[in-house]
């Protein structure tokens, strides 16, 4: 029953909030409501789970570690530590991709020209933590939001950032319950998924349990 017993898994999730003076900053539409089921998932399943999360509305889950996080840099120094000896990590944050280059101390004026803002690139989390691992695990497993092309890019990401396990799903899925969705393995048949969110979490986690398994002894 419990299938994932005796292994510790991290999950990403939520937005990330990239400053730009003491009270504004950039951040994105993401509700955490995927890495959530995620971890309640996890933990329903045996697993010891770690949620690194940016700012949401949700209350903790229950018998889940977190880590509450707001921009890009720090969710890549709690996931990396949190990554340590975990079997697998699922990249479910909306992480922004650009944060302003420079932090205003103090509160952008208005009578100020309107300032003109000069973004540079956040880590990639999930790209850092493949390129730093040592041996199999962690297992890396990551969403890929697309627009267009959606399993040709899907499977580009997958090459492209060393995963093990990538989950396509169109632009509509936002904020949903349910979601139409493909989950993708190097070397393994597509599958097509279309339900509620709360199973297709299940549906990942058995999934990447067979990848957990076939790398241990
Ligand atoms: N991701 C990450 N760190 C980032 C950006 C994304 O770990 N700085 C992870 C996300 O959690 C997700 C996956 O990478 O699991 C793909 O995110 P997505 O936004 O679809 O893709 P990007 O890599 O940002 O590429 P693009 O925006 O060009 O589609």
């Amino acid at each position: 029953m419990k299938a994932w017993r005796n292994r510790r898994i991290v999950i990403t999730a939520g937005p990330t909030r990239e400053k730009l003076d003491p009270v504004r900053y950039l951040s994105n539409e993401s509700s955490g409501r995927m890495g959530w089921a995620l971890a309640e998932a996890a933990q329903q399943k045996g697993a010891r789970v770690t949620l690194v999360a940016g700012p949401t509305a949700l209350p903790s889950p229950k018998n889940v570690t977190v880590f509450l996080v707001r921009s890009a840099r720090e969710m890549l120094a709690a996931t990396r530590k949190a990554a340590r000896g975990a079997h697998a990590v699922i990249g479910a944050a909306a992480v922004a991709d650009w944060r302003p280059i420079a932090v205003s101390r103090t509160k952008l004026k208005k009578s100020q020209a309107p300032p003109i803002l000069k973004l540079t690139p956040n880590p990639d989390i999930l790209k850092t933590l493949a390129r730093e691992r040592k041996g199999p695990f962690p297992r890396l497993a990551g969403f890929a939001l697309e627009s267009t092309n959606l399993l040709a890019n899907a499977g580009k990401k997958m090459k492209e950032k060393k995963l093990d396990l990538v989950v396509a799903n169109g632009p509509n899925a936002l904020g949903k319950e349910t979601t139409r969705a493909w989950i993708l393995r190097p070397g393994l048949a597509v599958e097509e998924f279309n339900g509620n969110k709360k199973i297709l979490a299940r549906q990942i986690l058995s999934r990447l349990l067979e990848s957990v398994k076939s790398h241990e002894r």
